[in-house]
């Protein structure tokens, strides 16, 4: 069975809904957890669907070098060769990318490329688009930006507030990514330049 990581920051509600899914499907298992931020709700989530988690404090480092470093030290411990980034709040750098080629995903609160970068509910709102949605791709060097696995598009009716079209976002993605994460973890998403192809 596949080992995978999940790197994330805060909530952890991707991270719950994932674990969940692969577990009871058996088809992978999400073995670890990281998370760099002491008072992320993920890590009690970890707690109780008993997954390991290990609290990576970018404090207690010189750089972002050295902070990453210790990152894939404990990854290789675990002998983890798949990661999904879930509302982790870091750029990595094109060094611990390279480390993890095409073997990293990402899920991003917008239809990338538009509104890239953080807050990408709330800009997409404050824009007043008519759509916007949710979009899963691979990370590569550049902030979300890799080949795109996955996208969705969530309406936003003039009746929407912030919070109900987070709520909405919320929804698709924990509908749709576990399935990506499954996809991705039985090899199923072939890359050839930037066209994905699943299956
Ligand atoms: C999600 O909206 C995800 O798209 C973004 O960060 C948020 C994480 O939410 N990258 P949660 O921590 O999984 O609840």
């Amino acid at each position: 069975m596949v080992n995978i990581a999940i790197l994330a920051s805060g909530n952890g509600s991707n991270f719950e809904a994932i674990t969940k899914y692969l577990h009871k499907k058996k088809i992978a298992r999400v073995s670890l957890l990281i998370y760099d931020n002491p008072k992320a709700y993920v890590k009690v989530r970890a707690e109780k669907l008993k997954v390991k988690s290990v609290f990576i404090d970018p404090k207690k480092f010189k750089g972002r070098r050295e902070f990453e470093q210790e990152i894939i030290k404990t990854l290789k411990k675990h002998k983890i060769k798949k990661i999904a980034l879930a509302g982790f709040m870091r750029v990595l750098s094109p060094y611990f990318v390279r480390q993890f080629p095409m073997r990293i995903i990402n899920i991003h609160p917008s239809l990338l490329p538009a509104f890239p970068g953080t807050n990408a509910i709330r800009k997409a709102y404050q824009h007043a688009v008519k759509i916007t949605g949710v979009t899963v791709h691979f990370v590569d060097e550049k902030v979300d930006h890799g080949p795109i696995i996955w996208q969705e598009s969530v309406k936003i009716s003039a009746k929407d507030t912030l919070k109900t079209l987070e709520a909405k976002i919320h929804k698709v993605e924990h509908r749709i990514y576990p399935k990506i994460v499954e996809y991705f973890c039985q090899a199923k998403i072939k890359v050839n330049k930037r066209k994905v192809k699943i299956g």
